[in-house]
């Protein structure tokens, strides 16, 4: 929750609160990686303080990519890359065959997502609304592993 109140900027609405977070995670179909700065994997709740996470829904042979984040104090230093590499292995080990995931027009994030291997495959036009009230498109992209 540290990382996830600090990674996501309060305009877009993105973060998930502890309750959201505590729900996705009691179904079975819900994983959670957390990484430290090094982007190894670490407990839950442990000693070693987190810079990461990825939460991601699994139905079939697909999996969704729900939130990525990196704390700000740890970016571009490759933690990303890590995190999305380790949660690649994990769907794998699942049986996992594609991964999608959603993201607003024009996030970043984007740049992670090609140097992972990720393309655009479609648009929801006008399907995030901001805090302002105003409205943003959402492009799916997808992976095969
Ligand atoms: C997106 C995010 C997870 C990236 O984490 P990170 O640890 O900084 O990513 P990495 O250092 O592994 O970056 C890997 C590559 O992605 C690209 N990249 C990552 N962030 C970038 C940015 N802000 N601008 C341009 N390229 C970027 C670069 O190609 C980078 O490689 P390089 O640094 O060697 O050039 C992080 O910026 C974040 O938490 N953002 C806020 C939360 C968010 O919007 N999540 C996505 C929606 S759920």
């Amino acid at each position: 929750m540290e990382v996830m109140e600090a990674a996501f900027d309060p305009a877009y609405g993105e973060a998930w609160n502890r309750r959201q977070v505590i729900d996705a995670l009691t179904m079975p179909s819900t994983h959670a990686l957390i990484v430290d700065s090094d982007g190894g994997i670490i407990e839950p709740a442990g000693s070693v303080q987190a810079a990461g996470f990825v939460l991601t829904r699994h139905a079939a042979d697909e999996e969704e990519l729900l939130l990525i984040a990196v704390h700000p104090d740890r970016r571009r230093r490759g933690v990303g890359a890590r995190l999305m590499e380790n949660f690649f292995l994990a769907a794998g080990s699942r049986g996992v065959r594609r991964i999608f995931l959603e993201m607003r027009r024009d996030n970043p994030a984007e740049h992670l997502y090609r140097q992972q291997g990720f393309d655009p495959i479609g648009k929801r036009p006008n399907y995030y609304r901001m805090s302002d009230g105003s409205r943003v498109d959402a492009i799916t992209f997808g992976r095969s592993i």
